[in-house]
């Protein structure tokens, strides 16, 4: 398998320039050596920034699902590949090996395909973090239907959204799920998503909660009786490399959502290249990412990456405080955790708790501490390292984003060590650039800019799902001839990188991406509400929280019940992770003359930053800025 092991900084940089110079040859030989092909590519990499048009391995025709189940059936087949620890601790785990993932995962196919889901169908699954969920992906995937999983913490509002947006023909979910001492009724969530959805023909329902649910005839149908029936061959669909694997939503800071396309072949290369090498992860070793297969972290690192390195994956269905704070930890020690791989924020709201919710447990077998989402501060990372490293693993702090399907930016363990707050040095092949104001690419070291990449990698996406113009336009525009990550870093005297945080208006709450745009929406549909203004301010567990400026038709009506109706509204349209933290009323927002809201104004009065607001004179209103002032928290 995949073993490309980087013992030292030398070796780092010798591999890197490789990667640099020579990318071609450099991703064929890894294409080649570590793969199953069913056809080989004619061209390794054919790209052009300015249209913009990327393809990885034109020609070659492959099945994802062959290099992650079948080819590890013949050494590996009684190896657990997906290890699931449920929600109640008192629940038996459940191990299912690589034969038995093969057989659920063509039974699961081929049950798509009784329902009419063909190659290239859209296929929205909406579950909680049970193996279905995992299981349904890969079927998809067995046949060449686009998954688009949709976070089961999504309202229905936003489910469907996303489901009209690629023209799902199917949505798979359940009865409901658990979520610490909650249980989540996701299938009243779909039929009331469903009432604004033409598309869907089907509905496949797994049994979770065992709750009274609502089934409408000739649509909706119980998973289980129709596994039951199903034959546990189905061949793997032949695709094409640059056939659409799946789409994955994420916010932007303007509009809906953007569906990001991801294609199966690049995908694939990168994401299981990334996970052996960032990772190290060694036969015996059982990885754990605690991310939800809803965002990108668990559709590459916990179901791609590790299955096609034949790893043995954990899916923790529950949260880190149920039944209590120390659950993460006794997992690691339940399951002889090696690699565990978490955010920002939950390591914060785990340090608040205290030691002694962690020295109860053996955490011995861990090798490697990941982080992923938002930049780490200094003391969160300092606490991972020593009450949960002991000092003795490696913390990984990887950056990189729904856009680019895989890690882009990371230590590479034992080859050279971490920075508090640093992702350090690029990946093999990745090839970043800090930009001025002006447009030029500011080199050297000891210097600080916004975040491009100057190249192409495998991973990357390839376009957004019904609007190329848009995926042009977000990200290959601001630069010309470079893709725009729309994060500020810092390259420091060694070359290393900090990422400083989004450069445009998207918040990152609690690792979740989100667009003030969908918010801001949704609080304007209220009766009362003029107008608003979402920005993010420093928060010690979330990163960022969210606070609301909000200006109402009528000040009379203003009442105690308007901000918990605010945040109603934000929770059926997008959901309860957007809710606001502050919200405050105010008569007027700080406008430019062009009728723009001066959000960087607004940014720093909600981190109580007010002692240099910049040049407000050129506001439209700006007696209206020392009124906020008065008023703010
Ligand atoms: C944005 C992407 C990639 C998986 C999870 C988020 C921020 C991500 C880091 C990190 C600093 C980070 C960036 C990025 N981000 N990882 N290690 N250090 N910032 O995926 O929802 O697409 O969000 O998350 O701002 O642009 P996403």
């Amino acid at each position: 398998m995949i073993n490309f092991e980087i013992k030292n900084l030398k070796e780092y940089h010798e591999n890197y320039s490789e990667s640099v110079e020579n990318p071609e040859v450099f991703w064929a030989t890894i294409a080649k050596e570590n793969f199953t092909w069913k056809r080989p590519w004619t061209q390794v990499l054919d790209w052009d920034f300015s249209i913009p048009n990327v393809s990885w391995f034109k020609g070659a025709q492959l099945n994802i699902t062959e290099n992650c189940i079948d080819r590890h059936l013949i050494i590996n087949g009684n190896k657990t590949a997906i290890l699931f620890e449920p929600n109640n601790p008192n629940d038996p785990s459940e191990a299912i090996s690589y034969k038995e993932l093969h057989k659920r995962v063509n039974q699961f196919a081929n049950v798509l395909k009784s329902k009419g889901i063909q190659k290239g169908d859209r296929v929205c699954i909406y579950l909680p973090m049970i193996p279905e969920l995992a299981i349904s992906v890969l079927a998809c995937a067995r046949i060449g239907a686009i998954h688009s999983v949709v976070f089961a913490g999504f309202s229905a509002s936003a489910l469907s959204t996303r489901i009209n947006d690629c023209d799902c023909k199917m949505v798979i979910t359940s009865d409901g799920g658990f979520r610490g001492a909650k249980t989540i009724n996701l299938k009243s969530i779909v039929d009331s998503a469903l009432m604004d959805c033409n598309g869907i023909e089907s509905v496949l329902v797994a049994k979770r909660i065992h709750s009274d649910i609502t089934m409408v005839r000739g649509r909706d149908f119980w998973l289980e009786p129709l596994l039951e029936k199903a034959s546990d061959e189905c061949e793997a669909t032949v695709m094409d490399a640059e056939d659409p694997l799946f789409i994955l939503y994420t916010s932007g800071s303007t509009g809906q959502p953007k569906g990001m396309v991801h294609t199966t072949a690049g995908y694939m290369v990168y994401a299981a290249y990334t996970f052996k090498n960032i990772f190290q992860y060694q036969p015996k070793d059982v990885y754990w990412c605690t991310a939800d297969i809803g965002w990108i972290t668990g559709h590459s690192y916990i179901v791609y990456g590790p299955l096609l390195n034949g790893a043995t994956t954990l899916m923790f269905e529950g949260v880190p405080s149920y039944p209590d704070y120390g659950r993460f930890w006794s997992i690691v020690e339940k399951h002889k955790v090696s690699q565990f791989y978490t955010a920002p924020t939950a390591i914060r709201a785990l340090a608040k708790e205290g030691l002694d919710a962690v020295t109860p447990y053996d955490l011995s077998s861990l090798k490697i501490l990941g982080t992923v989402g938002e930049p780490i501060n200094e003391e969160a990372w300092h606490w991972y390292n020593d009450h949960i490293g002991k000092n003795k693993c490696p913390i990984v702090d990887t950056w990189w984003q729904t856009e680019t399907g895989g890690i882009m930016i990371s230590p590479i363990p034992n080859s050279f060590e971490g920075k508090p707050a640093f992702a350090t040095l690029p990946f093999m092949g990745i090839q970043p650039a800090l930009m001025d104001e002006n447009g030029n690419e500011i080199k050297g070291n000891s210097v600080e800019g916004r975040l491009c990449i100057k190249f192409p990698w495998p991973s990357m996406a390839r376009t957004i799902w019904g609007n190329h113009q848009r995926y042009k336009e977000t990200y290959f525009s601001a630069y010309d001839q470079k893709y725009f990550t729309g994060d500020g870093a810092l390259r420091d005297e060694n070359g290393h990188y900090r990422i400083t945080g989004r450069v445009d208006d998207v918040i990152i709450v609690s690792g979740h991406n989100l667009g003030t745009a969908p918010i801001e929406d949704a609080i304007n549909e209220h009766p009362n509400v003029a107008e608003s203004a979402i920005v993010g301010y420093p928060h010690a567990i979330k990163g960022s929280a969210l606070y609301g400026f909000v200006t109402l038709k009528n000040s009379h009506d203003l009442t105690d019940t308007l901000k918990t109706e605010i945040n109603e509204l934000i929770s059926k349209q997008i959901g309860p992770i957007a809710k606001l933290d502050k919200i405050q009323f105010t008569s007027g927002l700080p406008k430019t003359r062009s009728g723009k809201i001066m959000r960087r104004i607004l940014r720093k009065i909600a981190s109580q930053d007010t002692s240099n607001l910049g040049d407000i004179s050129t506001l439209l209103n700006p007696e209206v800025v020392d009124t906020i002032m008065k008023n703010s928290f």
